[in-house]
């Protein structure tokens, strides 16, 4: 099994992912765990006027995959469940119903999982399946005449020991999955998570003209910045695991524009002015000068429903819900000062608002408390958390947030605004200056709109939850230390 894996890293070592191409491009990652979501048509155009030739779509749903028809993007999907894929039958079936829409919508690579190596550290299981689920994928590609779509995985940098390290050269494979750890072809890096970890300023997340911070490595190596770090130490345990010569594309990049101090479109701004030019120039990074980095800016929109493990991993989007720019980037990679295209013919609802209704006769604190976390539970309060656009508000306002929050994401029926009678629909904006009551858009024809959360994924609850583990176990193995030292 594990055989195959490395031909199957050679094999993509000699198709490279960049070279033949000629030159390295800027991705765009699209998710729509969202109670309000562009439809895919919108998208395509989105991504067609801004220039964008690559994005990774979370999912690969037929109303998705219809609507990149003949786009000329190409495409990577994901398999998300691939305990299910337990023969090449199995691969074979699904990949039917992707692969339909393959010739004309260029799908080029196929993800199996999101976090299955990262799983892998606490579930050899998850780990040995996913390896199973590639090996019958690839198969299974070959055998339908699909061996030109890549099927690989994405490894988040929790799967490496940076949490714990200064410089990328002490960087390595986290040692429960250290044995199975040959492929790291696809990363995808948090910078905002490990500047925020480690109290330094923000300054320090990409590269940027006048740095805050330097770390010196071996060799000379100098890093100012944390994308560059955390690539760097994905090149050292690939030195380490004795795999030197892998490509590494970046599946995923972001920079949140709510949820922490420091978390707004100014700040996001500058992150990819600086960054994006950064990956296509010639650059490289001290352990990989010379070389442009293919890299995948997460997200397109928000996802309001995605897991909010942290407050700002439902703030990625480049976009607003509404198809609304949030700030300037140029995804062409040339860094100039230009908004990103708008979206064509979305519809918002008309300007009302769910707020609070005080002073009501007979009124309840801890009702009204209920009611706002009733609220708060199934829409979207990230932006109330400390730090956050909304953190200053008021009890009131706070309740009102709320119930705005619910109200527009059940697309303003009137029968959603009453909370124990504590709600009220207004039509006069309630938002302040930091913080926006936002007007969502009209639900109009969307297909497969389920209104769960669903995959939860990407830098949000797994990597938290694992990292718990682990902080859980290095602060055990600490009060060992301090036990063996008293
Ligand atoms: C994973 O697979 C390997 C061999 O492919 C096997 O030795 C090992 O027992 C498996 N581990 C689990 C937890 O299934
Ligand atoms: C699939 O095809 C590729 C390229 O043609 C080849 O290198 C690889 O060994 C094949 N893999 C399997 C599992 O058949
Ligand atoms: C993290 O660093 C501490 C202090 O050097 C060390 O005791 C601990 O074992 C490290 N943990 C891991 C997982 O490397
Ligand atoms: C973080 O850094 C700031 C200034 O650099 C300092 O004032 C603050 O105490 C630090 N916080 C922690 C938790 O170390
Ligand atoms: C964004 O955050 C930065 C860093 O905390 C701060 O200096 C700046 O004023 C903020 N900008 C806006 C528009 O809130
Ligand atoms: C206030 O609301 C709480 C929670 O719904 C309830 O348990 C309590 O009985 C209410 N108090 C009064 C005086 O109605
Ligand atoms: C508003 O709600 C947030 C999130 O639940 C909470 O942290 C904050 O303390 C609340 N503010 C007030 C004034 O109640």
């Amino acid at each position: 099994m594990i055989c195959n894996y490395i031909a199957y890293i050679v094999a993509a070592i000699l198709l490279g992912l960049c070279i033949g191409r000629g030159e390295c491009a800027i991705g765009v990652n699209w998710g729509r765990n969202n109670a309000q979501r562009l439809i895919p048509s919108m998208v395509v155009d989105l991504l067609l006027q801004n220039g964008v030739k690559e994005a990774r779509i979370y999912n690969a749903q037929e109303d998705i995959l219809k609507a990149f028809t003949g786009s000329g993007i190409d495409l990577t999907i994901t398999l998300f469940n691939f305990h299910a894929i337990d023969s090449e039958d199995e691969a074979e079936k699904w990949l039917s119903q992707k692969l339909e829409y393959a010739k004309h919508s260029n799908i080029r690579r196929i993800y199996i999982g999101f976090d299955a190596f990262a799983q892998g550290i606490t579930d050899k299981k998850s780990l040995n399946n996913s390896l199973r689920a590639y090996n019958f994928m690839r198969a299974a590609l070959n055998d339908s005449g699909y061996d030109y779509v890549k099927a690989t995985m994405p490894h988040p940098d929790i799967i490496l020991n940076v949490e714990n390290i200064t410089r990328p050269s002490e960087a390595d494979f986290r040692p429960e999955i250290k044995e199975e750890m040959h492929a790291p072809l696809v990363i995808e890096l948090l910078p905002i998570y490990y500047v925020l970890l480690k109290n330094l300023s923000i300054d320090f997340a990409g590269p940027s003209e006048n740095p805050s911070h330097v770390i010196k490595d071996v060799n000379g190596a100098i890093y100012t910045d944390y994308f560059t770090f955390l690539h760097d130490s994905f090149v050292w345990a690939i030195n380490k695991a004795g795999v030197p010569d892998l490509d590494i594309v970046v599946g995923a990049v972001g920079w949140p524009t709510d949820g922490f101090p420091g978390g707004n479109t100014s700040t996001a701004e500058h992150f990819f002015k600086h960054l994006l030019p950064y990956v296509i120039s010639n650059k490289g990074t001290p352990m990989r000068p010379g070389k442009p980095i293919d890299t995948y800016v997460h997200a397109l929109t928000d996802e309001n429903m995605n897991g909010d493990y942290f407050p700002y991993a439902r703030h990625w989007g480049i976009y607003r819900t509404n198809g609304e720019p949030k700030y300037k980037i140029d995804l062409s990679g040339q860094g100039r000062d230009i908004f990103p295209a708008r979206a064509k013919g979305i519809m918002r609802m008309p300007e009302r608002w769910c707020v609070y209704k005080e002073n009501m006769k007979g009124y309840n604190k801890s009702r009204v408390i209920e009611e706002f976390k009733y609220a708060c539970k199934r829409a979207d309060c990230t932006s109330l958390a400390p730090g956050a656009s909304c953190s200053g508000l008021s009890f009131t306002l706070n309740v009102s947030y709320a119930f705005n929050m619910y109200f527009q994401m059940m697309f303003q029926d009137e029968r959603e605004c009453v909370f124990g009678g504590y709600a009220t629909v207004v039509t006069e904006d309630p938002s302040t200056d930091e913080c926006v009551f936002p007007v969502e858009v009209v639900k109009g024809q969307q297909e497969n709109f389920i209104f769960k959360s669903g995959q939860d994924r990407l830098f949000a609850p797994f990597s938290v939850s694992l990292l718990s583990v682990f902080l859980g176990i290095v602060k055990l193995l600490e009060s060992c230390n301090n036990l063996v030292r008293n």
